[in-house]
């Protein structure tokens, strides 16, 4: 088990090298669009979107396009035969017939890695429940190379919904890999980064503090993302209403900033962010929608190139068989697929769709 073929599950698929050469990619193609006009002609990208989307997958079809190959797909799962019982490996396995590369994105846990498996071609995750959005997380990271110039010696504080907040696991990831990455975790306890991300970033020595205080970790920042308190993952509306409002980022909060602070926010927005904050020279959230679609023709083109040149995955995960995941929201749990975990050096063993460590309680808001 184990795919054949190079696809972006999640943003470790990726070297800090292969990221590194994506965004100088990104870059020449901002500099240089005609050169990229028809380098995916005759090529097509699946868009298979089961849940709700505007950036990603408008992005994702304008990157296409703007590479000068086809898009197909569905917006809505209800309307394909999803709603009539199709699984994932079924999906992708008829799709591959009619597209050269898929993008998923799933309100499952660990979907778009179900499809890798049976896929011949590549698989993007364009999001997936609240686990990761390693697209996103590469949009951020051209944003702050076009505006820090480097990967390195960078204070980030994450503010909101940090534990279903799947942006903030894949940037947490992708940006802990550099030299003097610092980390503020800014939320209410409820909303604190999921167990598995905190044992891993541990494990890794990541430099990190937790608060709920925005305006105490504020004088520290380079960067600031902000997130939006993620309805949709609730159980139920109560608790939604109670956490939702907990920071709101305006004009006086920003008062204890940097001069040079960014602020970053993946959108949607709702209430996080005070629209007097969008004239801050700062605010950089609607940058980063434009910086999605040309990170993403960059991603669409070298996959497409690894796959023409038989590139395979380098992985050396050891995995094993055993009792199902107790994540309600991994795909395990509602598709027919075999209980796999990674298992570490130090014997712990996490969910292979979703990250759960074997035997622990789903995430619980009370
Ligand atoms: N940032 C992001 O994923 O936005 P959409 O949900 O609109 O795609």
């Amino acid at each position: 088990m184990l795919s054949k073929i190079r696809s972006l599950l999640e943003i470790t698929d990726f070297t800090v090298e292969e990221i590194d050469e994506l965004v100088a990619l990104a870059m020449d193609i901002i500099a240089n669009p005609k050169k990229y006009a028809d380098v995916c002609k005759s090529k097509k990208l699946a868009t298979l979107f089961y849940e709700p989307s505007t950036r990603t997958r408008l992005s994702f079809t304008a990157a296409m396009m703007e590479l000068g190959g086809n898009v197909l797909g569905f917006s809505d799962a209800a309307a394909s035969s999803v709603s009539k019982g199709e699984v994932v490996a079924d999906t992708v396995r008829v799709v591959e017939n009619f597209a050269d590369i898929i993008a998923m994105r799933h309100n499952k846990e660990g979907a778009p890695w179900v499809a890798s498996q049976y896929a011949s071609i590549p698989i993007i995750n364009a999001g997936d429940g609240g686990h990761c959005h390693p697209t996103q997380t590469l949009a951020d990271m051209l944003t702050i190379y076009r505006h820090k110039g480097r990967f390195s010696d960078l204070t980030v504080g994450f503010c909101g919904d940090l534990l279903y907040g799947r942006t903030v696991h894949s940037l947490t990831k992708a940006m802990g890999r550099y030299r003097g990455i610092q980390f503020v975790f800014v939320s209410p306890d409820e909303l604190r980064i999921p167990d598995y991300l905190r044992r891993d970033i541990d494990k890794k020595g990541y430099q990190y503090y937790e608060t709920d205080k925005l305006e105490e970790a504020m004088p520290r920042l380079d960067i600031l993302y902000m997130t939006r308190v993620q309805k949709e993952r609730f159980d139920s509306e109560e608790q939604y209403d109670r956490l939702k409002d907990s920071f709101i980022l305006d004009m006086p909060k920003l008062r204890h900033a940097k001069d040079d602070i960014i602020i970053l926010h993946p959108l949607p927005r709702v209430n996080e962010i005070a629209y007097e904050v969008d004239a801050h020279p700062g605010a950089l959230y609607f940058e980063q929608v434009r910086n999605g679609k040309f990170i993403r023709m960059a991603l669409i083109y070298t996959l497409l190139k690894w796959a023409e040149e038989g590139r395979r995955p380098t992985s050396s995960a050891n995995l094993v068989e055993a009792s199902p995941c107790g994540n309600p929201r991994c795909i395990s749990t509602v598709e027919k697929v075999p209980a796999i975990y990674t298992v570490h050096a130090d014997g712990t063993r996490h969910c292979i769709y979703c990250d759960a460590l074997e035997g622990s309680q789903p995430s619980h808001i009370p």
